[in-house]
């Protein structure tokens, strides 16, 4: 797989997102999905995606702890492009147990408690939504983050035994702005409040000018510990 996944990369070097896109989205037909936390990078995505098949599986994993911008966020896009949005919840009897035996907000806790939440919250329902997929399209970048600067446009992911597509994996933080504006794609209003990346509420803050994008996510973590485990390598 591994031989096939660099040919690949080597054919698509050059491609646009929207040709990676398009090649993708016929050759695995049905099972292909975008996972989207309606963040700049998958409103982009959601945007090209639907462009090229708006029956596409587009999916969101609410974790119950989302800003109510990012609910609202969900209706408008859904009404904008004429789709809906898979919605996967995590099982509610693992996080009753959770919270029962370590409080309603465990994740400032420890990295441990953090992680676990995270598990419960995110990857349980994610392994879920993967049912019946073999291509996962993401809208992660390689500078967002020190964690994710060797990642790659199309990558075998071993944990999940699926090929992962990262079609704005070399786009800068005002590349994927200017699409946005551009193409008066809808977005987050808190993306215009100092939050550039948006996740869990208790877990997002607001950055400064100057602070690194990521540093408003699980800030009092280590920039090394600040995955949530969905991306692990
Ligand atoms: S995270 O690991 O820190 O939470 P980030 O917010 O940068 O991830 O998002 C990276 C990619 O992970 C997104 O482009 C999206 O594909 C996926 N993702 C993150 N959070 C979610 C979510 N709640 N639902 C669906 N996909 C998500
Ligand atoms: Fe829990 Fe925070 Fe992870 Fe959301 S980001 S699942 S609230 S630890």
């Amino acid at each position: 797989m591994k031989e096939q996944i660099e040919a690949l990369n080597q054919k698509y070097k050059n491609a646009t997102a929207e040709e990676l896109l398009e090649f993708f989205l016929s050759e695995y037909n049905g099972k292909i999905a975008l996972s989207s936390s309606l963040g700049t990078e998958d409103q982009v995505l959601t945007h090209l995606v639907t462009k090229i098949d708006t029956s596409t599986k587009i999916f969101t994993l609410d974790t119950g702890r989302l800003f109510p911008e990012t609910y609202e966020l969900i209706h408008r896009t859904n009404s904008k492009y004429g789709i809906k949005l898979t919605i996967y919840f995590p099982d509610s009897i693992q996080v009753e147990q959770m919270v029962g035996s370590k409080g309603i907000n465990l994740f400032f806790e420890s990295v441990e408690n953090r992680k676990l939440c995270c598990k419960i919250r995110k990857l349980g329902p994610l392994k879920r939504a993967f049912e019946g997929l073999e291509v996962w399209i993401c809208g992660l970048r390689r500078d967002q983050s020190v964690t994710r600067q060797n990642m790659q446009r199309i990558e075998w992911d071993e944990a999940n035994g699926l090929i992962k597509l990262n079609p704005l994996i070399d786009w800068s933080e005002s590349d994927v702005l200017e699409f946005i504006k551009s193409n008066g794609i809808p977005y987050n209003p808190l993306h215009d409040k100092g939050f550039p990346s948006i996740g869990c509420q208790p877990c997002t803050r607001a950055i400064l000018p100057d602070e690194d994008i990521r540093a408003g996510r699980w800030w009092w973590e280590n920039p090394d510990t600040k995955e949530c485990g969905l991306h692990k390598r």
